[in-house]
Order: structure tokens, then sequence, then C-alpha cells
């Protein structure tokens, strides 16, 4: 369980410079970051969606194809996301996590399950070692529905924060077809699979850290949803498993990150990964970054996809009410990719 210590004290953000970490952020030797094991010299692929939607869609369609097999894991540019709209998001965000603690707190909670909330690291009742961030999280579709839960400071923030939300709806219902083509099914498969579908905004604000190389700012995962776009500022800290190895994402302007989460893995029967990441903190400056989940609404079904499926493809998952997945992945700690292995179909030996 958790300290009764006042709420601002439970929160990196509540003003305090610093100057050491707390026992409970000291992972042990072996589950550390390792930053002399990694990468940075390799990039990821980025892809130019400026001919998505004209004759030359196949090419873009093949490239996010591959790079959906490869890692689950590219960038895109030329998404249709305005700049203007990036930018005033980013604003808002840094605005949130600085203006004073105790108009933060109000929105404090340690339910994972809780819509709209203010928490720092993942799950403080079920973390062994505490994550070095704090986040904001609520969802985001439809919004009529939800703004009206979303945070009142600063004054803008709903206005902001929804025309950003919508801007990423859209960028997202544009991936979701040319995926599900990249599946070879009609563009509007993965559409009709999540239903009403949920999109969940996070904002994660990773203050300076003493000692970046004893913490994490979030823990190895991959995400549960179906797939994440991620505003990664011009801050760096994000890095993808690829081979073993840890890869670092140096930030590019104005790109979007995408990773595919584990709804997609299952519905392709594995032949699409989803991404495993983690972010690092760095001593001298904070960082914000924005992901939005998006993905099936809690009643959907979610199965690996019968064209996916054959002789020599048995289904490697078995199929399953997304809510459960959910209850799966928010009862937990966050660990690797812990939560679709037990979705996995035992194969005799
Ligand atoms: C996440 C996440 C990475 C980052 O919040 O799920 O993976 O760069 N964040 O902050
Ligand atoms: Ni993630």
């Amino acid at each position: 369980m958790t300290s009764t210590a006042p709420v601002v004290e439970k929160l990196l953000s509540n003003g305090h410079n610093h100057l050491h970490l707390q026992d409970k952020y000291v992972f042990p030797p072996g589950e550390r970051p390792d930053m002399s094991q990694v990468c940075y010299l390799y990039r990821f692929p980025v892809i130019d969606l400026k001919d998505l939607d004209g004759p030359r869609r196949i090419k873009v369609v093949n490239e996010i194809k591959r790079s959906c097999e490869e890692d689950g894991f590219f960038q895109i540019m030329n998404h249709g996301v305005p700049e203007t709209v990036m930018k005033s998001m980013m604003g808002i965000a840094k605005e949130f996590f600085e203006m004073r603690v105790e108009d933060r707190v109000c929105l404090y909670s340690e339910d994972p399950r809780q819509a709209v909330k203010v928490y720092t690291s993942f799950n403080v009742n079920k973390d062994k070692f505490f994550s070095w961030k704090d986040s904001l999280r609520h969802p985001c579709h439809p919004l009529e529905e939800f703004i009206n839960s979303w945070p009142q400071k600063p004054t803008l923030y709903r206005e902001v924060a929804g025309i950003y939300a919508k801007e990423i709806r859209v960028l997202v219902l544009r991936l979701l077809a040319a995926i599900s083509e990249a599946l070879g099914q009609d563009s509007d498969y993965l559409n009709a699979i999540f239903g009403k579908h949920t999109q969940e905004m996070l904002i994660n604000y990773y203050p300076p850290c003493p000692n970046p190389d004893l913490t994490f700012g979030v823990v190895p995962h991959s995400d549960p949803s179906g797939i994440t776009v991620l505003m990664q500022g011009d801050v760096s800290g994000l890095q993808v498993l690829k081979d073993g190895k840890w890869f670092a994402v140096e930030p590019i302007p104005n790109a979007f990150v995408v990773n595919l989460a584990d709804q997609l893995q299952v519905i392709s029967n594995g032949r699409f990964k989803s991404s495993e990441h983690r972010a690092v903190t760095n001593k001298t400056t904070a960082r914000i970054s924005i992901p939005s989940f998006y993905g099936p609404s809690f009643d959907s079904f979610i199965a690996p996809a019968a064209s996916m499926v054959d002789e020599e493809h048995p289904a490697l998952y078995r199929g399953y009410k997304f809510e459960e997945y959910m209850t799966a992945f928010f009862g937990q700690t966050l660990k690797g990719k812990s939560i679709l292995d037990r979705f996995k179909i035992e194969v005799n030996p």
C-alpha cells in the first residue's frame, strides 16, 4: 500500500527542486536502463503521408506494412495535423504541469480505472519501484461526452486539447484504413472491429531527474490499445526495443511517433508487432510527451482475423472482449509484453 502522505508530496510536479532520488525510485542493479548499451545511431522509418490519399497510396501502404511487420514502430510526417495545433497542445500541457500543484491535486487518483486523473508512476499500489513521472489522463472520444470532465485549469485547456484530440482522431482513422489494407482487408476493417472506438490522451511530465541511471521515466512496456500516436516534443527520452537491443528515438520536429499496440498484434495473428518501448529521464530538462491511445471500445470482441489463420499459421491468441484485456492491464504493474502473453493459446508440445 502507498503512504498516507499528503497528495502534494506524492506528486513529482510539486514545485520542489529534486536533489536526490527517494529509495522507491531506485531500481535494483540488473533492472536499470543501462545507458551504455543504448544505440543512438539507427533511425526508424519516417513515413511521408503526403501521398496516402492519392494515386501512390499503395506505395505508402506498403511502407506502413513493412514497419508494422518489423518493429510496429515508425514516425510520420505530412500527417495533416497543423503545426499550430501541435504547438498549442504542447504549450497547454506545459502550463498544466507548471501551474501550482494545488490546481492539479483535485484530479489526483490512485484508482487505475478512474477515467480522468492525475497520478504518478503507473499504478502506485502495484509498482514495486516508481517511475519518474506524473501524468494527466482522460478519454477523448466521443468528445461531447467527456470534455466537461477535463481539467478546468488552465482556462484554455478544454478548447486547445479538444481541437488537438479531434485532429488526432482524423489522422488515426486514416492510419487505420491504411493498416487494414496492409492486412489485406478493405479499408473499413479495423474501424468496424473497434466498434464505438476509444481514444484517450495522456500527458506525461518527466521532471529533471538527479540520477537518470537509476530509474525510468516509463518502464519497458507495450501499449494495450490498438495504435498510439505520440507527440514527443523536442526533448529525447523515448527508446524502442529492436532485436533485443534498445534504440533511442531522437525527436523530429513536427513529426509524430506511431507505435502499434497489442490489439493489432492479436488481430494480425502476430504478423504485425506491438512495439516494446520505454522512456528514460535526464538531469537538466523537464520532458513532456503526449501519447494518444486509440483502440476498440470495451465491448468489442478481439481475436486473430480469420484471414490470418490457416494450417500453417494457427491462431496464436484466444478471442476476448477488450474489457477483459484492459482489466488485466490495469490490475498489474507495467512489465514488458506480459499481458499479451496471458492471452496466448498454449500449444501442446
Ligand atoms: C506511454 C509511453 C513514452 C514517452 O506513455 O505509454 O510509452 O516517450 N511514453 O513518454
Ligand atoms: Ni507506451
